[in-house]
């Protein structure tokens, strides 16, 4: 039997008793046989949780990009390795080899280094999703260098925070990106965010719309005319197993982003082991990721589980509702997807358009569906699992995050039967674990708590760039000995987990970790503004939207309150971007407060969901009077 690739509900089980009862020896019998080391581990796992320190395959030497591209040169050295779809479907779809793409990496790599960057510096990419964005970030892992990839969504200033917060030497942009109908203008964000940075020795500036930019002499270099005098060899860096590979920044409830590090070794062995089995991915698969690669869910599943399986992975450019609410569907029938992993927002936004864009395409490639990012609600399954799936295709809804790498709880296809909203049980090696309140785990089915993990995984984040001391304070200290995940979840009687979304300030929308704290920030630099407060509300596409209340310095503003909450909302896509922008803004006298001056969020949800019935006891509040005059005022 072989433990990589799992076939069967009754091997999954046995698998998994083996991944729990001697974890070590189980993921040193899979990183050894499926994957090549420069210099095999002194010990497979080290780990102290009151330090908040992990340590997988210690001493290990490899390369990831090894494992990613040369070593599938000699068997599938002409197979489609990425496989980009334009944003115009008018644009011819490009097939990007393993052997191109190992050239293009090696090429890449050695501009990097032309450029300064060595081993252990940080580089940025801010770009859209084109081939430049994988490579990029494949040619940073090949030398050694740092990654960490920034959403293109996100504004100037949330650029130059995260560039200072990591101190980048350099940046990867384009002239510009395609969305939808829409450019956009990202090295005029980029020129901007530049302006606070001192760090930023070098840009380099892949062509892509073709318009018309500034280029600082000196600072800014165009890609291709680099690319093409380079060397197509490059060597792969040795590196340490335990080595950073990139810094991914996510929202956190409080404070500035968090830059979650995650290193070489651990991570390449468990999203390759995650992406084979999850999808199971067989050899003439075409498997596509609908995410962006600036989020985790593109590290793990667009890049690099899939290239270290040597999979075929669909890099799309566009957005699903370009040229028309068809477009998902053209592009599976287009090139035979059989793996489709999608986010619950984009199932119930096409969804809302109606049968007629599914239906016009033959979808009979597809073989499994996924669903990544936030809970999916019971309609928006059925309807995937009805029209995308025709009831023949599992959907895996699979529950992880930024901080665990790769994918925790989850139904393996054609062998967990699967239930709807359920992301059901936990994968290979997860030990998961629901918290009472008093720190007490709650065993049994049929009970709800918090959700932990209590055994280290490979995949895990290492630390918090700069900050360990956060790292320690945000997943570690909540109960002795396990990582606290931030969600809530239920166990049911078979023992099945769903998800219940967050128990912290973090608020997703549209499958986006937003943090209350900086959009507060925000819209308290707004002059007329004194306080405010943000909760998510439900939103029948968008999972969450966000409902603001807002406190003005003079009571008895008489500004138009269109005109603020607009100016409001243009602070928000300013310091954050669009992603963040609020849905409702109510003006209010105050803010309901405990008597130590916090503010009593559970509250102010209840009023944004529209239940006001379920308040529960305000009396112990420092001003109970605003409560209703925030009721008498909701529009
Ligand atoms: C939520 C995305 C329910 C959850 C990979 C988690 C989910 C946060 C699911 C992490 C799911 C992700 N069901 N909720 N299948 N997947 N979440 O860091 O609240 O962008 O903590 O990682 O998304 O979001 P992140």
């Amino acid at each position: 039997m072989s433990n990589y690739h799992i076939k069967q509900f009754e091997e999954y089980f046995q698998v998994y008793r083996k991944s729990v009862r001697n974890p070590e020896q189980f993921w040193e019998e899979i990183a050894e046989e499926h994957f090549i080391w420069k210099k095999k581990w002194s010990n497979v796992l080290s780990y102290d949780f009151s330090k908040a320190e992990f340590k997988w395959f210690e001493d290990a030497k490899l390369n990831i990009t090894e494992n990613c591209l040369d070593r599938h040169l000699h068997t599938k050295g002409d197979k489609t390795a990425l496989l980009f779809e334009p944003n115009n479907p008018e644009e011819e779809a490009e097939h990007i080899t393993y052997r191109q793409l190992h050239e293009r990496v090696c090429k890449f790599a050695n501009v990097l280094k032309d450029k300064g960057i060595k081993k252990g510096d940080v580089v940025c990419i801010y770009l859209p999703m084109i081939p430049e964005l994988a490579i990029s970030v494949l040619a940073c892992a090949r030398i050694g260098a740092i990654h960490s990839v920034i959403f293109a969504g996100f504004s100037s200033t949330a650029v130059s925070s995260r560039i200072n917060d990591c101190n980048a030497k350099m940046v990867i942009t384009s002239d510009g990106s395609y969305r939808g109908s829409k450019t956009i203008d990202l090295k005029g964000i980029v020129d901007e965010a530049l302006k606070d940075t001192p760090g930023i020795e070098s840009v380099l500036v892949a062509k892509r719309i073709h318009s018309e930019i500034n280029m600082e002499e000196g600072r800014d270099f165009w890609l291709e005319p680099l690319l093409e005098e380079a060397y197509a060899d490059c060597a792969a860096e040795v590196m340490d197993a335990e080595d950073p590979l990139f810094i991914l920044y996510t929202s956190g409830s409080t404070g500035k982003p968090k830059g979650m590090v995650h290193t070489i070794g651990g991570y390449m062995v468990y999203t390759a082991y995650t992406f084979k089995n999850v999808f199971q991915y067989r050899d003439n698969d075409v498997y596509w990721c609908t995410a962006d690669i600036g989020w985790i869910t593109g590290h793990s599943y667009i890049v690099y589980g899939p290239l270290a399986n040597g999979a075929t992975s669909v890099m799309f450019e566009g957005v699903p509702s370009y040229p028309d609410y068809g477009r998902f569907w053209d592009i599976v029938e287009k090139h035979k997807v059989t793996q489709f992993y999608t986010a619950p927002t984009a199932i119930r936004a096409l969804a809302k358009q109606g049968a007629e864009f599914v239906e016009k395409y033959d979808l009979s490639s597809l073989k499994v569906l996924g669903s990544v990012g936030e809970p999916i609600n019971e309609e928006a399954w059925h309807w995937y699992d009805e029209n995308v799936g025709k009831k023949k295709s599992p959907i895996v809804d699979t529950w992880w995050q930024t901080e665990t790498g790769g994918i925790m709880i989850t139904p393996i296809p054609f062998s967990t039967p699967t239930k709807p909203t359920y992301a059901t049980l936990p994968f290979i090696g997860i030990q998961p674990a629901l918290m009472d309140e008093n720190g007490e785990e709650i065993k049994g089915n049929q009970v709800e708590g918090r959700l932990c993990i209590k055994f280290p995984w490979p995949a895990m984040a290492r630390t918090i760039w700069g900050n360990h001391q956060r790292y320690k304070d945000t997943y570690f200290s909540a109960y002795d000995n396990k990582y606290f995940t931030g969600d809530g979840a239920l166990r049911d009687e078979v023992g099945y987990y769903r998800i219940t979304g967050r128990v912290d300030d973090v608020i997703i929308v549209s499958g986006h970790n937003l943090g209350t704290a900086p959009i507060e920030d925000a819209i308290n630099e707004h002059p007329a503004v004194s306080e405010s407060a943000i909760v998510g509300f439900p939103h029948d596409i968008k999972g969450n939207a966000l409902y603001g209340y807002v406190t003005l310095k003079d009571v008895g503003e008489s500004r138009n309150h269109d005109n603020l909450r607009m100016e409001i909302n243009q602070l928000i896509t300013d310091r954050i971007g669009p992603i963040a922008k609020l849905d409702k803004v109510q003006f209010t006298e105050g803010l309901p407060k405990t008597r130590s001056g916090k503010i009593m969020r559970r509250i102010l949800r209840k009023i944004a969901a529209n239940e006001i019935d379920q308040l529960g006891d305000t009396s112990t509040l420092l001003n109970p009077e605003v409560v209703q005059h925030i009721i008498d005022n909701v529009k």
